[in-house]
Order: C-alpha cells, then sequence, then structure tokens
C-alpha cells in the first residue's frame, strides 16, 4: 500500500509553509521517516491575489530549486497546488496546470465567504464543463451542512491529520474518513514544529480504514 500525503506545504518560499531549502529538506526528512512514498506538494494559490501564469512560474522555480537538492531516498513528489475557489474559477485557461501532475484532481479550497449560492455556477462547471476530479480540502474545516451538500454533487473530500489529533473533533474527523467520499489525507504540513507526529497519531486513530482510504488514493491518482 502506498502512503501519500495529499496535501503538503514544502515548495521553499512558495508560501509560509517553508522559508527555504532547508525547512523544505526538513519537511521531506520527515515524511520519509513517517513511511510517506508520496507527497503531493500543495502550495496555495489564491486567483483573487496572483494571475496563474505568475503561480506557475513560481512554482517551476522553487520545484526546481527542491527538486535538485532532493536526497536519493526521498519520497516521490508530485506537484499540485491549494487552489482558492473564486468565482470564474472554471473560465480559468490554465486550470488543468493547477491539477496534480499529471492527473485531473484539482485540490480546492472554499474562501471563508463561501456559501452554496454564490458559487454554484462556478462549482457546477468545474465538475460537468471543465469535468476535473475535485477534492475539498480539509473538509475538517467546514460546517458539516456545507460539505455534505458538496458531498452528494460529486465533490471529493480530502481529511487533515490535525483534527484526529484533539478530542473535540476526533469523532467526526473518524465518521469523515470512513466515507467513500472522502480520497485523501493530508499532513497539511506548515514548517517543521509539528511534522508528522499527527499525521501517524491519525494512522494509528484509522487502523484499517487509513490503508482503505490511502488505497482510495491511489486509485484516483491512477497509481
Ligand atoms: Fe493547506
Amino acid at each position: 500500500m502506498l502512503q501519500i500525503d495529499f496535501h503538503a506545504h514544502i515548495l521553499p518560499g512558495a508560501d509560509h509553509g517553508s522559508d527555504g531549502l532547508a525547512t523544505s529538506l526538513r519537511q521531506v526528512a520527515l515524511a520519509r521517516e513517517a513511511g510517506i512514498d508520496l507527497l503531493i506538494a500543495t502550495p496555495h494559490f489564491y486567483p483573487h491575489l496572483e494571475s496563474p501564469w505568475a503561480f506557475l512560474e513560481r512554482r517551476a522555480e522553487t520545484w526546481a530549486c527542491l527538486r535538485e537538492a532532493l536526497p536519493a531516498d526521498a519520497p516521490q513528489l508530485r506537484i499540485g497546488a491549494e487552489v482558492q475557489l473564486c468565482r470564474g474559477l472554471d473560465r480559468m485557461t490554465d486550470l488543468e496546470q493547477l491539477c496534480v501532475e499529471g492527473t485531473r484532481v484539482l485540490l480546492l479550497e472554499l474562501p471563508r465567504d463561501f456559501s452554496v449560492r454564490a458559487y454554484e455556477q462556478t462549482l457546477d462547471a468545474l465538475l460537468y464543463e471543465r469535468k476535473l476530479t475535485v477534492v475539498l480540502a480539509h473538509v475538517d474545516r467546514y460546517a458539516p451542512g456545507t460539505v455534505d451538500f458538496l458531498l452528494e454533487l460529486g465533490f471529493l473530500a480530502q481529511v487533515n491529520a490535525a483534527p484526529f489529533c484533539r478530542l473535540r473533533s476526533r469523532k467526526a474527523a473518524l465518521h469523515r474518513a470512513e466515507s467513500v467520499q472522502t480520497v485523501a489525507l493530508g499532513s497539511d504540513i506548515h514548517g517543521v514544529s509539528t511534522g508528522y507526529t499527527e499525521f501517524l497519531q491519525m494512522k494509528r486513530r484509522l487502523g484499517p480504514t487509513y490503508d482503505a482510504v490511502m488505497a482510495r488514493t491511489a486509485a484516483m491518482l491512477g497509481l
């Protein structure tokens, strides 16, 4: 079974997840020590702050910087992005380049002001016109009423490790992970202070469900 961290901020200087190459290499080393086979690098992309072209150029530079420095025993890395939803996102010409490398899988973050009514057309077009597989980032952060509605429509879910480590959120996170619509787990690693401690705790708490979600991630990515 491949162990995949689907959500990681590990590109040097690409966002606030890593302040430079030394931090990124430490993050990658921590992932390896935790048994991760494949890391999806998902720097934040905020379409209201930056053009996709500028983001893609910046991401390519930081990825090249990290790739050249990776040790031989590093987990595999694939490039993606954590894309914040905005109205009209479905019309962005370079949207496929924001998907996980080699796939049509997009990691989508909902904005603070999210309401289904305000984003309905964009969401509909992402699925049915652009025909993307849209994975909602860290669904554990959103109100169940909102997320459940989207999952019924065909969106998929990624769950973060952190809620498994807190008493108040553990039960809901376990319930989420058991759902077949949950296709990915993520460290959402920023910096190195927490490292993979929470990810490993999540793995222990999930037991066989962890393996089941990893199998779904691998299938979604065509691995
Ligand atoms: Fe994130």
